[in-house]
């Protein structure tokens, strides 16, 4: 049973246009640019009928042409892994992710994760909530078995890739050492974006030259990641000899940026060492809550119908504000969330992610007297994980800090929180909250699994199709037109392992 002070909560009444017995030209403003309550009350019978239709349409087989592409398995997933552990435990998919992640951790000290969009977000977002900030940085035995962790094809940036083949070549000399061994995840759900193809050959490429072309090796240090249909990066690695049983499939309804829950977030999270059944529990948790919680205790519904109401009135920027630097990777991978979402047939709101208070010194300008058309979600952390640094006393005070001496950065933080939000209400520019009581695990579960649950409703009550993507497959088609119709001439002086291997 989980504890409520575990729960992650949305707290948006600082948007909601506060009653006035007079005018002021501050009420002006906020019934200009906040929320009327009765507004949001009016949808909330809505709301609740939309999650109707999202849990209905987790049933429908033959959708209607409306629906299509309709990709609503990720909504139950969470669950259903958790359950086919307990029942089959090595011999479910649960099992599978975790066996394939501890063959790598045993036979590998680096990995090299594989990916780009909704095959490289999610994996990072929870690699930098997770692990530690200097993870790669800390001596072996610090890291207590977790391999150093690296993220490639997420980009065609060449200097990015070969800059890490100098590192590989220059720190993995001998493959016999566990410490210099390392291994590949390769995620790409169709099997044939070409960022993460050719990055893949390149790196496969370098592994052939570290290894020798032992298959039985490459199948030990590889791990690919793809859907069960048509994909090539399958065929590849058929080929290469690694079998079915040690491929993890992406499922055909849970769609590119909806699979943090499949192998695509869950093995790179078990190669960290983290604990993804805690994980997992969030995300079933927060998948419970939005089905059975009222719209007063339901974030989902509420995150939903605010922020689409506030796009509504004129807020299309939609600010993540971290109030963690932890948190911003969960920022861009709801970036990817929303555009990819909501960010069709001329309409959207435009994601924006911003770390306080780092951005307080830049951004904050603009959001504070810039134009009005941004809502700030903030990302609160309630507790902090390591004891907190404090600004102490000193015998030199010309920075005139002593008077401060027992605070300490997080006191810091506190109050630049509490400043931003009085200030942008002051002047009636709409924050609300997102808390964590702390990032963990299970936290972190909930968090992905609140904003994805949140984006189908929210798609829902707009009117536009949350699955599907067609303006990103569009530009996947034309660039492999383009790179066609392009001479065959490389850039630069080549590298062996683009000879092929
Ligand atoms: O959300 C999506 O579907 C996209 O962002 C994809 O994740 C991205 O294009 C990568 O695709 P794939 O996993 O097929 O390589």
């Amino acid at each position: 049973m989980q504890l409520p002070d575990e729960n992650i909560e949305y707290h948006f009444q600082r948007l909601l246009v506060p009653l006035h017995d007079s005018w002021t030209p501050l009420a002006e403003l906020q019934s200009q640019h906040l929320l009327p309550p009765e507004r949001l009350d009016r949808l909330k019978d809505e709301a609740i009928k939309i999650r109707g239709q999202v849990v209905a349409e987790r049933e429908l087989q033959n959708p209607p042409p409306e629906k299509r592409p309709l990709q609503p398995g990720f909504i139950d997933l969470p669950q259903k892994l958790l359950d086919g552990y307990k029942r089959k435990q090595d011999a479910s998919e649960l099992g599978k992710i975790l066996r394939l992640a501890q063959r790598l951790r045993d036979t590998v000290d680096r990995v090299v994760i594989l990916g780009v969009g909704g095959s490289h977000l999610a994996p990072k977002a929870i690699f930098d909530a997770l692990c530690h900030s200097h993870h790669n940085e800390m001596p072996s035995k610090l890291r207590m078995g977790k391999p150093r962790i690296y993220f490639e094809g997420n980009s065609s940036d060449s200097d990015g890739l070969q800059e890490l083949f100098e590192l590989l070549e220059n720190t993995c000399v001998d493959p016999d050492i566990v410490e210099e061994r390392w291994g590949v995840v390769v995620i790409s759900k169709s099997g044939g974006t070409l960022e993460t193809a050719a990055a893949y050959r390149a790196v496969r490429g370098e592994a052939v030259k570290f290894y020798g072309p032992d298959k039985e090796t490459l199948r030990k240090v590889i791990v690919p990641i793809t859907g069960p249909k048509n994909s090539r990066l399958r065929d590849l690695c058929r080929a290469d000899g690694i079998p079915d049983e040690d491929i993890l499939t992406v499922p055909e309804d849970v769609g590119g940026r909806f699979s943090a829950f499949t192998g695509v977030g869950l093995l790179p999270a078990a190669v960290m060492g983290l604990d993804v059944r805690a994980m997992l529990l969030g995300a079933a948790t927060m998948t419970r809550r939005f089905i059975e919680e009222p719209f007063d205790r339901n974030p989902v519904l509420q995150f939903a119908a605010v922020n689409h109401l506030m796009t509504e009135r004129g807020k299309t920027t939609r600010v993540t504000a971290a109030w963690s630097k932890k948190l911003e990777a969960v920022g861009w991978w709801y970036d990817q969330l929303l555009s990819e979402s909501l960010g069709k047939n001329g309409r959207g709101p435009t994601p924006l992610t911003t770390v306080a208070t780092r951005d307080l010194h830049g951004r904050g300008q603009q959001h504070q007297e810039g134009p009005r058309d941004k809502l700030i979600n903030n990302l609160v952390v309630r507790q902090i994980k390591h004891p907190p640094v404090m600004i102490g006393m000193s015998d030199r005070n010309e920075d005139d800090l002593n008077q401060f001496s027992r605070k300490g950065l997080p006191d810091v933080m506190e109050a630049a929180l509490k400043e931003t939000n009085d200030t942008y209400a002051g002047v009636a520019r709409p924050t609300a909250d997102i808390t964590l009581p702390m990032i963990s695990e299970h936290t972190i579960g909930q968090l992905l699994q609140l904003l994805m649950l949140a984006t189908v409703v929210e798609g829902r009550l707009c009117g536009t199709n949350p699955y599907g993507q067609p303006g990103v497959e569009g530009y996947k088609r034309n660039l492999v037109s383009n790179l066609k119709a392009t001479p065959n001439l490389p850039k630069g002086e080549v590298r062996d392992q683009a000879k092929g291997v």
